[in-house]
Parts: structure tokens; sequence; C-alpha cells
């Protein structure tokens, strides 16, 4: 793994009693640069990672930014930094890494972002208004819960920015695909209903998916507690409720190789032997979730998981 930053928390900004923007310096030298789209992960003292888009402007590295919303079901990463980081504090971040970039052959860019799923359209509009690119985008929020950055957008995109407040106004991605022309892309980031919704209708309209991308939330769901044996070293392990199997490897010493934390970048794909898995992750198809595993989301759920580790 790539050596980690040291940064300090520069600032905090509430941007809607549920979302918070994190602003982070270098404690020395200057910060990576990065492309529109990237991510970060925090390393946090109570031991959770999250990986964050960033959503500062990819031409200044003087900080990044990121927002995070209070999650209900939180395990501890954005309670975490909503309860307990404060300015001045020292974190450490993974550097940038890209998983949702802009495709430099797109006639036309179509954002489309739902909640919080705005942040790494941030960092493209301006990414996108710096090249003079044909796009637009489509912010489907709620009135003062999820509507971060509104009006920063209004006025940097105008007319560009299409919105969609909860209960006066619906996304229609069906329409919204209709009669595009064959350069143009469509990007969507927000919860799993809008990308199913977004891949179907694009599916139905007959869109190559070479011009279709999406970007997950990537956060580890709580389960039940279970049990985890490592085949090679005998080791044993208990997973808690509220930890992810990859947290408990990393604890065990055990590094795995890992990106998005969300079970989307398969960087982390472990073979398994045996025991009861619940696969939570978007990247395996079913065959290959006979042999492998996705350690950042799947949990046990039964018999105990034997891993060829
Ligand atoms: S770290 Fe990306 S799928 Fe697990």
């Amino acid at each position: 793994m790539s050596a980690l930053l040291d940064v300090r928390v520069a600032a905090i900004r509430e941007l809607t009693p549920v979302i918070r923007e994190y602003s982070f310096e270098a404690l020395a030298g200057a910060l990576p640069g990065f492309s529109a789209g990237s991510h970060v992960q925090l390393h946090l003292p109570n031991g959770r990672r999250n990986a964050y888009s960033l959503l500062s402007d990819p031409a200044d590295t003087r900080q990044y930014r990121i927002a995070v919303r209070q999650q209900d079901a939180s395990r501890g990463g954005s309670r975490y930094l909503h309860q307990h980081l404060k300015v001045g504090d020292r974190l450490r971040l993974s550097p940038p890494a890209n998983l949702f970039p802009l495709h430099g052959e797109a006639r036309e860019h179509i954002l489309v972002a739902a909640g919080i799923g705005i942040t790494p359209f941030i960092a493209y509009s301006q990414e996108l208004l710096r090249r003079g690119a044909d796009f637009e985008l489509h912010y489907a929020y709620r009135a003062d819960t999820s509507d971060a950055y509104v009006e920063e957008l209004r006025q940097q995109l105008g007319p560009r920015l299409h919105e969609y407040i909860g209960g006066q106004r619906r996304l229609d991605l069906a329409s919204l695909l209709q009669g595009r022309a064959l350069g143009a892309h469509v990007y969507a980031c927000g919860p799993q209903s809008l990308l199913l919704d977004l891949q179907e209708q694009a599916t139905a309209q007959g869109w190559s998916p070479r011009r279709v991308h999406w970007e997950a939330f990537a956060a580890a769901e709580p389960g039940q507690p279970f049990r985890v044996e490592l085949a090679r070293s005998g080791q044993q392990l208990d997973v808690a409720a509220d930890e992810s199997l990859l947290e408990a490897l990393e604890a065990a010493g055990v590094e795995v190789p890992n990106l998005c934390r969300g079970g989307v970048c398969g960087q982390c794909q472990t073979p398994w032997l045996k025991g009861d898995v619940e696969h939570r992750d978007h990247f395996l198809s079913a065959i290959e979730r006979t042999s492998s595993l996705m350690p950042c989301v799947s949990r046990g759920c039964g018999s105990p998981i034997l891993l060829d580790l």
C-alpha cells in the first residue's frame, strides 16, 4: 500500500443538519494531485477506514475536501466524524485513487446525483467547466436535509443544473436518457435504487455499458457477529456485529489489498473454502461467488467461514 498522508483538519462546515464538509491540509509538504472522481480512505482513530469522494477542485491541492452524511446505521465512521472530529485534529489518509473517472471520449456528460451522491460531481463540475465541456447536472435532493451545495451549484452552473426536490419533481431517468447523441456518457452516484434504475433504463434504451458509469455509496453495513478461520495460519477470528471482515483481518495483522471498502472495486477479492457466506458486493459473478468473497462487505451467516489465507 502507498504511504499514508498525514493531515490536519483545517475546517469543518455544516452544510445541512445531517451533512458536514471537512477540509484537510498536509502537515508537511504538499498533497498529491488527483483527478475528478477520486476518493481517499480516512484512517480514523477508532480503527475504522472509510472511503469518501474528494469534492475539491482537482486543480487546487492546497486542501482536500470531503462531505459526510451521518448515517443512521453508522458502524462508527460517519458518527465518529460528526461527533468527535474537531478542527486541528490529525488524521491519516490513503493517497487518492480514482474508480469513477471522467471519460475523455465523451462528447456530452450527463451527471445524475441523489443526496450525498453529489460529492464526486462537485469536482467533476469544476473540471468540466475548465475544459469547456458539454455537460449537465441532474440533482435530486430533499430540501433542508440533503440539499448540500445547491446554492453554489446554481451560481456556478446556471441552466446546466436541473433540480429535483423531493415531493415536488421526480427524476425520470427514462426521459433523461431518451434521444441522446451516441457520444453522450451518463454518470450516476446515489443510493442503490437510483443505480439499478439507471442500469435498467439504459439497457432498455440500448445504451452501451461503456457509456454508463456509476458509483455506489461505498460503506459496509453492520450485521450479525460471525467466526472466521484462516486455512494457512490456522488463526481464528471473531468478527463483531459492527465490524467488517476486512477490518477484523487488518486488526489481526493480515493485510488485504483494498480501495473502495464498499464491495465495488474488486481489489480485496479473497478465496474461501467452506462456510456460509452472505455476499453483499457489487462485483463478483454468481460463479465467482462460489469460491471468492469480498471481505470489505461480505459476512458469515451460519457455519464459520474458512478463508484460503
Ligand atoms: S475494497 Fe473494493 S471491493 Fe473490497
